[in-house]
């Protein structure tokens, strides 16, 4: 199966999932959107509320800022994969549970060995947290190893949530100064 059967299969799986409970209130699953052979992979922790209704990841006004990040570094959406860790909005738009990471999880290690994508970008603290562990990079602040590059099975970049840069200009300076390490790697 080439990448797209491969990721449609995956699709398919998610839209019947009932391994957790939040299948249950959310109206459409957000699977991922991108290039199916993408360099880079952005992993995000969860549906939003837009997200949710539309089905694509980070279409609200955190996915706005991240389409800012990815202009600052002259990439656009479709040059890269974009995806979560958790397929399905948990309600009021709250962290995901440990239990639902796992229920979930099979899915995200699937895209990600499907893409193969070079870099693995994390957006947040829970997809950093995941990240290193899936990795086998022992467990650290975000505060501390944000835009920093770690070379395990691949490389891995932990950025801050973009919603975190909403509120805070500060956070805002510091997102687009980590993203243009990834300029080193694009071309
Ligand atoms: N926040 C995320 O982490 N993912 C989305 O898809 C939207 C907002």
């Amino acid at each position: 199966m080439n990448n797209e059967e491969q990721l449609k299969k995956i699709k398919e799986e998610v839209l019947s999932c009932t391994n957790c409970p939040l299948y249950k209130e959310r109206k459409l699953p957000v699977i991922g959107q991108g290039n199916h052979n993408a360099k880079i992979i952005f992993i995000g922790e969860a549906p939003g509320a837009k997200e949710d209704a539309t089905g694509v990841p980070f279409c609200g006004r955190s996915g706005d800022f991240l389409n800012e990040l990815l202009e600052h570094i002259n990439l656009k959406r479709e040059d890269v994969y974009i995806a979560n860790i958790i397929k399905c909005r948990p309600p009021h738009n709250r962290d995901p549970k440990e239990i639902e990471i796992d229920k979930c999880k099979k899915f995200i290690e699937r895209q990600i060995e499907i893409i193969n994508p070079k870099i693995i970008c994390s957006l947040g603290r829970h997809s950093m947290n995941f990240m290193m562990k899936s990795l086998g990079i022992d467990p650290q602040p975000i505060s501390k190893v944000h835009g920093k590059v770690f070379e395990k099975r691949r490389l891995f970049i932990p950025f801050y949530h973009p919603a975190v840069a909403i509120y805070n200009s500060n956070t805002k300076e510091i997102l687009k100064k980590d993203f243009e390490i990834l300029k080193d790697y694009v071309n």
